[in-house]
């Protein structure tokens, strides 16, 4: 790509993608590499600056990743937070003092220099600490910018070389002025043009696609999530009736939820579409099957099957277009492992025939969750697509305790489409991450009217979350939770109780299974 492009190298921070996302933020192209590229392998690809993140090994560690010292060869700007301040230090043959202590929280920093970063902001600033290591002695050529009582070297700066460390963090919420600090290395450093744009980044896309994928066809399973809906969308954009989706319904849908699809797709876009109805299939196989694991195996198998089934209707095909975003690129190729990338693997159209062999296009790899929201947006599509929730692949089955029956499907169905329309309509509904109902496999006692009934229990499940890794239960105001109680027990037959679900991921999970 021809435009600025700023490396950040990755030694482990669980701030790392933070970093990135404040870059792109700044409208700076940014990328997230091992923290062990080569700096031969960077100079080729010329970025204007590099960052070192921070991370939590300690540079006396013997196992500690090492950055290559050809990098400070390369007469780029370079910013090391946290680490990577130390480890600049401590590669450039400064002296760093192993922590008795680790500081850990707010603090308050002086400015005695100005330097690069701290031009035209108060000499006092809250930032955020994490470290136990600190720089005791900086390398020849570097002066102090910045200091706390407990630590002589909070930021250091060699003018000359345009190398400037940060002992805390300026890429959280918490360091007010981190974005200052970012922007003042971004642009007054490196001299970045921050015009990198999601049009700019259509433009390129669907070019490069044009060009990769030339007169062939290319193969989309549409499940009417965000990131899906985001590759058919670009690709319909890049190659219009090349490209052919296919849509498996497969019963355990959010209510409403196919017909939207096609609608959006199929009328709206004009878009190829295959809509592969296969709600009794997936039923007849999960017939009398309670176990969670299970469900999931009969219905990622039965899955494949219609799919490739659809799709054999398409003819030749050479390309599967997937949503892999940059989140699932970077945990596979972190240093340090991290949680695994399995959310996106179920995704994946994984284990098809043999015969049916693509090559694969994951034209959002390179972007955030936000960032692809915002590409959809451009490329048109409705709020109500660009702002869906995460549903989990095996769908209702995950939410109904128990066997999955036609009239239980239809039962929690119901109960959450009152939860959608309840919850939608909140002034902050898009700071929940999920909210949905879980259909128990209890019946209890109530009375309605006259009648004592003994009915179904739905569990409503609302979470905060950033990444679906960790959550914590969403404070759903109490009207909302009385309105969505009553109207499910009055709505909705064969419910008779609502509870709602306050625990936190972990220990818990967010679907019940
Ligand atoms: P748990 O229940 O493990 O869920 O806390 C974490 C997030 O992942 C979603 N999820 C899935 N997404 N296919 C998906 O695409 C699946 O099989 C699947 N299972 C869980 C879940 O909705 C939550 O956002």
């Amino acid at each position: 790509m021809g435009h600025d492009w700023i490396a950040i190298l990755d030694f482990g921070s669980q701030y790392s993608q933070l970093i990135a996302r404040r870059v792109r933020e700044q409208q700076v192209y940014c990328e997230l590499l091992r923290y062990d590229t080569p700096a031969a392998k960077l100079a080729a690809r010329q970025p204007r600056g590099i960052i070192l993140s921070g991370g939590p090994a300690s540079v006396f560690d013997p196992q500690a990743p090492q950055g290559d010292p050809a990098l400070f060869d390369l007469d780029v700007p370079v910013l090391g937070i946290c680490y990577g301040l130390q480890l600049m230090a401590h590669q450039l043959h400064g002296r760093v003092k192993p922590g008795q202590a680790r500081e850990y929280g707010h603090a308050l920093i002086e400015v005695v220099a100005a330097g690069s970063l701290f031009r035209g902001l108060p000499t006092r600033l809250p930032v955020w600490m994490s470290h136990g290591d600190q720089v005791e002695q900086m390398p020849a050529g570097f002066r102090v910018l910045a200091q706390t009582p407990t630590c002589p070297v909070a930021a250091m700066e060699h003018p000359g070389k345009r190398w400037v460390g940060l002992q805390f963090h300026p890429e959280v919420v918490h360091t007010p002025q981190g974005t200052d600090l970012l922007r003042r290395f971004l642009f007054d450093l490196c001299g970045c043009a921050g015009d990198w744009k999601m049009s700019r980044f259509i433009a390129e896309q669907t070019a490069a696609i044009r060009a990769q994928v030339g007169r062939d066809h290319v193969l989309c399973g549409l499940s009417g999530g965000v990131d899906s809906s985001v590759v058919a969308a670009l690709l319909h954009q890049a190659i219009g009736r090349q490209l052919h989706c296919v849509f498996v319904d497969n019963g355990l849908l959010r209510h409403g939820e196919a017909r939207q699809v096609e609608d959006t797709f199929g009328q709206a876009f004009g878009l190829d579409l295959q809509i592969a109805r296969s709600g009794d299939l997936f039923l007849q196989r999960l017939h009398g099957v309670t176990d969670p694991e299970q469900k999931r195996k009969i219905i990622g198998r039965t899955f494949i099957d219609v799919f490739a089934d659809a799709a054999r209707k398409f003819g030749e095909v050479k390309y599967l277009a997937q949503g892999t975003l940059y989140p699932d690129v970077i945990e596979s190729a972190s240093p340090i492992g991290g949680p695994s990338a399995t959310i996106k693997s179920h995704h994946n159209v994984g284990g098809l025939p043999l015969d049916m062999k693509f090559a694969l296009i994951e034209p959002l790899r390179e972007l955030f969750k936000d960032e692809v929201r915002v590409l959809g947006h451009e490329l048109g599509l409705p709020d109500y697509i660009v702002h869906r929730q995460p549903f989990p692949g095996p769908g209702m089955a995950v939410r109904i305790l128990g066997a999955v029956t036609p009239e239980r499907v239809a039962l929690v169905q119901q109960a959450d489409l009152r939860v959608q329309e309840e919850v939608q309509s909140l002034p902050n509904y898009r700071d929940i991450w999920q909210a949905f109902a879980v259909l128990l496999p209890i019946q209890t006692v109530g009375v309605m009217g006259d009648e004592r009934t003994y009915d179904h229990v739905i569990a409503i499940r609302a979470v905060q979350s950033l990444d679906g890794m960790t959550a914590d239960w969403f404070k759903l105001p109490y009207e909302t939770l009385e309105r969505i109680s009553s109207r499910i027990i009055n709505e909705v037959r064969g419910i008779n109780r609502v509870v709602f679900d306050i625990s936190s991921k972990p220990p818990s999970t967010i679907e019940w299974e």
